[in-house]
């Protein structure tokens, strides 16, 4: 009876679905052929591609249907900022919240995703950096000592590229936004190889795709990595609270439960250390695979020698352009949001479209602005100096059919939504890779190897990461 009862609703279900037309002013829509499932197995399989395809299909907006979704995209990036402003039509907690409890197990009932922000500025921004970066420094240099790295520091180690970049700054951002103690190696070691066996199940968890045993895998990870982040084994060091601590005060100011702060440091951990060393990975990876690009970089470090530390920091606009290349062409988060109401949007060319209530709305820069070949010739090649005018100075004129472009690649988020670490993100990422070219040798095994490819099911949850590794050997310099 019961079972019967189930498969009418789901029948009821599925009619309605399909009954769904486009009405005047909507964007194409396209759902597919298969009854509720729509596109979802081709928009989870590989989103670029997918959307890429659409985009071809149907110009710089449309409506698709995935797992009973209906989604629109919108892919003209000169109207992003203004149509994201919106936030009482467009609600960006709701499918935060969806994604919260299917990958970190949370439910954060009181979730103000702008006023976390606004504390993460506070922690992360203005005076505070500066601490901040010193932390990361000293942290930095700790993890490259022979207690550390092993005795033999000056004897070539071999290991993949890849590895190398995520374990050095994932180490170095845990201990600077945990504050906890550094003489912990083997404690330090293992909460990473928890969190990369997480991090690898990531895309699975967030489409619900994951098997039975990968399900026990992410979930043993969560379970360890949830006991070592308890609040008590933070710093408590009185002089200046960690991120981590300062948002655990927050929580408990709220009152959240126990059980729910352990679990969101591990939101906050992911959130802190998921892109940083990836996007080390890919610039080193670019670097070591276009000689030009290393020779020069490694001359403008080498020209800086004599300026102040803090100078350093500053004046590098081929890293600069370098770095930018590299985020042009691995950041892939996928922007979403809940239509809370009937919304008139209006694109760059003037032309209006009505998105309806109930449906989602994504936003992809990863394919516009960032891989439109109308934007940035051969999109999908790395140019170091693609950010850099014939002067040296930084290019930030960029153009489309005639038109400016606001933003020619969009890393950190739309203008209203801008990552509140980037700044720490830059100075960590520069502090790792000026470290290594200035006191390692580090080298490709195979001295013709290519960097590997994309793993697409990565589109959609921010700095892409590869299908494989880059195998390198490297030595500290005696
Ligand atoms: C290359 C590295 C990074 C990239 C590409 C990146 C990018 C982003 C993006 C796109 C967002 C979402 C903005 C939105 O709400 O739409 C975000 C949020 C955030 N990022 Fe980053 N980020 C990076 C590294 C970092 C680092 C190193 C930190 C701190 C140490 C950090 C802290 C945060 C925080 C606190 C948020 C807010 C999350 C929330 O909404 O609760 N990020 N980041």
């Amino acid at each position: 009876m019961l079972w019967t009862a189930l498969l009418l609703l789901g029948l009821a279900v599925l009619l309605l679905c399909a009954r769904r037309t486009r009405r005047r002013n909507e964007p194409p829509l396209d759902k597919g052929m298969i009854p509720w499932l729509g596109h979802a197995l081709e928009f989870g399989k590989d989103a670029a591609k997918f959307l890429t395809r659409m985009k071809q299909k149907h110009g710089d907006i449309f409506t698709v249907r995935a797992a009973g979704h209906y989604i629109t995209v919108l892919l003209d990036s000169n109207c992003y900022d203004a149509v994201l402003s919106d936030v009482v039509s467009l609600d960006q907690s709701s499918y935060a919240q969806v994604l919260m409890k299917r990958i970190f197990s949370l439910e954060l009932p009181n979730h103000n995703p702008e006023s976390e922000k606004k504390r993460a500025e506070m922690h992360f921004q203005g005076s505070a950096l500066t601490q901040l970066r010193s932390s990361m420094q000293n942290n930095l240099q700790h993890l490259l000592t022979p207690s550390e790295m092993g005795p033999k520091v000056s004897e070539w180690k071999k290991d993949g590229l890849f590895n190398f970049c995520y374990s050095l700054l994932f180490k170095t951002g845990y201990l600077t936004v945990s504050g906890a103690e550094k003489n912990n190696s083997a404690e330090l070691e293992e909460i990473y190889e928890e969190f990369r066996r997480f991090d690898k199940l990531l895309p699975k968890l967030a489409r619900t795709t994951e098997n039975k045993e990968e399900k026990q895998i992410a979930s043993s990870a969560r379970e360890k990595l949830w006991k070592r982040l308890t609040p008590s084994h933070l710093d408590r060091k009185p002089e200046r609270q960690s991120w981590l601590r300062n948002y655990v005060q927050h929580l408990q100011d709220e009152g959240v439960d126990a059980e729910t702060q352990r679990r969101a440091m591990l939101l906050q951990l992911w959130v802190t250390q998921g892109n940083a060393g990836p996007t080390a990975f890919w610039l080193l990876g670019y670097l070591l695979t276009n000689p030009e690009a290393l020779r020069t970089v490694r001359e403008e470090i080498q020209g800086g020698k004599h300026l102040r530390p803090e100078e350093k920091q500053r004046k590098t606009p081929v890293f600069d352009s370098v770095l930018n290349e590299t985020l042009r062409l691995t950041a892939a988060a996928l922007i979403t949001r809940e239509v809370k109401q009937d919304k008139k949007i209006c694109l760059s060319n003037g032309q209006e479209y009505l998105l309806r209530r109930g449906d989602r709305l994504c936003v992809f820069p990863f394919i516009s602005p960032q891989m439109d070949p109308q934007i940035h010739q051969q999109p999908e090649m790395f140019q170091f100096d693609r950010f850099l005018n014939a002067d040296g100075t930084e290019k930030k004129d960029f153009f489309k059919e005639g038109l400016r472009v606001k933003n020619p690649s969009v890393p950190w988020g739309t203008k209203d939504n801008l990552c509140p670490g980037r700044q720490f993100a830059i100075s960590a990422i520069k502090e790792l890779v000026f470290t290594i070219l200035t006191r390692f040798d580090l080298e490709l095994c195979d001295k013709n190897a290519k960097l590997p490819l994309v793993d697409p099911s990565r589109y959609g949850f921010g700095i892409l990461q590869p299908d494989g590794d880059l195998e390198i050997r490297y030595r500290i310099r005696s």
